[in-house]
């Protein structure tokens, strides 16, 4: 008796589970995206801009809050006030002219995509009218100065930019976000001017040459150098005071002695308040001319290097990105 009731709920429980199988295996699939994907993370974007991705994660936003040099100076972000541009919070959510606030969870990513492109209503900021399963929307502000200017502006970069001229022919991203005619989705249609995120700046040793130009000649016993930003649309440095432009010169004569080893001509920089000096970052398209006289009665060479040193050590570990040398005989 015991024993076929055991089989027959044997039977049950196997019928029960093929039909379930079934059921299952005929269930219509998920839910399409387009009818409601929620964005809690920067990682569901990477798997359908993948490439997009792949930009950011190598980026200097994308490395925020990882960058050995900001996990140093923020004592691995124990310090609170640092966290907040270092990961931050969907900007379009907190305001975009405002102070950014940071996350709670997630700080790995850094400035991440839902910082940038995330809005109030859940979907995306974009600038092109597209229909997509990420509800892009049209967001105008996304291709404006002010977009950055809640992390970018603490040391006036935006400021500079607004007053320098570049405004009326040039965004921010005409410079910082290249383009080039691509998929904006792995596997989708190629489309025209489709802009980097590798956001390249002072880490960027093109970017720094694009900035700055170096001229040198000798004119009746005098060392002319003159230093321009000729393609910066905002003062060279901007944004930090721990960057500075510096010009060394060293003068060897005929017979290979050394008369001057590197002696610092200029320095370009905006300082710490502490410091108490006074700023000489090179305004947008501003020329500097430094004279030098030299030696009367000796001929050589002289050489000189335009520098940029992304912290004040690495004027002394000559650590620095050469940015132009010139060698001129006097
Ligand atoms: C399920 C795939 C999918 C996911 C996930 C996805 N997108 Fe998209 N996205 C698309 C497609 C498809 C397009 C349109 C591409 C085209 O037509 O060339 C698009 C377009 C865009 C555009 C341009 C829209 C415009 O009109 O300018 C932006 C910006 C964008 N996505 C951002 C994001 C962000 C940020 C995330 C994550 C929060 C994300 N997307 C997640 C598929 C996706
Ligand atoms: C208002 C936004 C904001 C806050 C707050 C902020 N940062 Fe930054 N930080 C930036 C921006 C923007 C840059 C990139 C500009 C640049 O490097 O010139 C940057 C760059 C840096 C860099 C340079 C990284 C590198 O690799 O060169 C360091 C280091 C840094 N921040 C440390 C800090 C520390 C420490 C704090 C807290 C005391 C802090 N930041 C707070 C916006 C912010
Ligand atoms: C620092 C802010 C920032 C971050 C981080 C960021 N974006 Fe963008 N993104 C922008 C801006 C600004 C534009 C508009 C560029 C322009 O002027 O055309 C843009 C444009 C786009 C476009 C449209 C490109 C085009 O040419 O129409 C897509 C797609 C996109 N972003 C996806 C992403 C995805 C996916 C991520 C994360 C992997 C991401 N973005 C991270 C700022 C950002
Ligand atoms: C939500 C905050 C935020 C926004 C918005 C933002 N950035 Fe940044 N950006 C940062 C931070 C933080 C860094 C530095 C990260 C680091 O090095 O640790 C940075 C780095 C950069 C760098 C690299 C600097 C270098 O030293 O190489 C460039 C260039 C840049 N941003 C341009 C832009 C532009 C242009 C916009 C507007 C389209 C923008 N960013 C929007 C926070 C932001
Ligand atoms: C006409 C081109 C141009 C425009 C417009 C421009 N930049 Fe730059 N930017 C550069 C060049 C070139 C550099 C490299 C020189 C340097 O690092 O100072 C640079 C450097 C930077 C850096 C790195 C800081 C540093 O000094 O190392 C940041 C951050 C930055 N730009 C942000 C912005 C923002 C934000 C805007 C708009 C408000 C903007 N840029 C507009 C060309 C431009």
């Amino acid at each position: 008796m015991l024993k076929s009731l055991r089989v027959a709920l044997a039977v049950v429980l196997a019928v029960g589970g093929v039909l379930l199988a079934l059921f299952v295996l005929s269930s219509p699939k998920p839910a399409a995206p387009s009818e409601g994907l929620v964005f809690t993370s920067a990682a569901q974007c990477a798997g359908c801009h993948g490439e997009i991705a792949r930009e950011v994660a190598a980026s200097y936003h994308g490395m925020a809050f990882t960058d050995p040099e900001a996990l140093a100076l923020s004592h691995n972000f124990q310090d609170e006030q640092c966290i907040s541009c270092h990961a931050p919070a969907p900007v379009f959510r907190t305001g975009v002219d405002k102070r950014v606030l940071e996350r709670k969870e997630g700080r790995e990513t850094g400035v991440d995509c839902l910082s940038c492109h995330l809005l109030p209503n859940g979907g995306v900021a974009g600038l092109r009218g597209l229909s997509a399963p990420c509800r892009p929307e049209v967001e105008p502000r996304l291709g404006a100065a002010v977009f950055c200017s809640g992390c970018h502006n603490q040391h006036w970069t935006v400021d500079e930019y607004m007053a320098s001229g570049y405004a009326e022919t040039h965004t921010c991203n005409d410079c910082h976000m290249p383009r080039s005619d691509r998929p904006l989705v792995d596997g989708g249609p190629v489309r025209t001017g489709v802009a980097s995120h590798l956001f390249p700046g002072g880490h960027d040793p093109g970017k720094l040459r694009e900035a700055l130009s170096l001229a040198v000649s000798v004119e009746s016993g005098t060392l002319k150098v003159s230093v321009t930003n000729r393609g910066a649309g905002h003062k060279v440095p901007t944004d930090s005071r721990h960057k500075s432009v510096n010009v060394y010169v060293s003068l060897t004569d005929e017979d290979g002695n050394v008369l001057i080893d590197r002696r610092e001509l200029a320095e370009y920089r905006l300082y710490y308040r502490t410091d108490n000096i006074e700023s000489s970052q090179l305004l947008p398209r501003e020329t500097r001319e430094i004279r030098l006289d030299l030696p009367a009665d000796r001929r050589g060479t002289a050489r000189v290097e335009l520098v940029y040193c992304l912290k004040p050590p690495q004027k002394e570990t000559r650590d620095w990105t050469l940015v132009q040398e010139e060698v001129v005989p006097f």
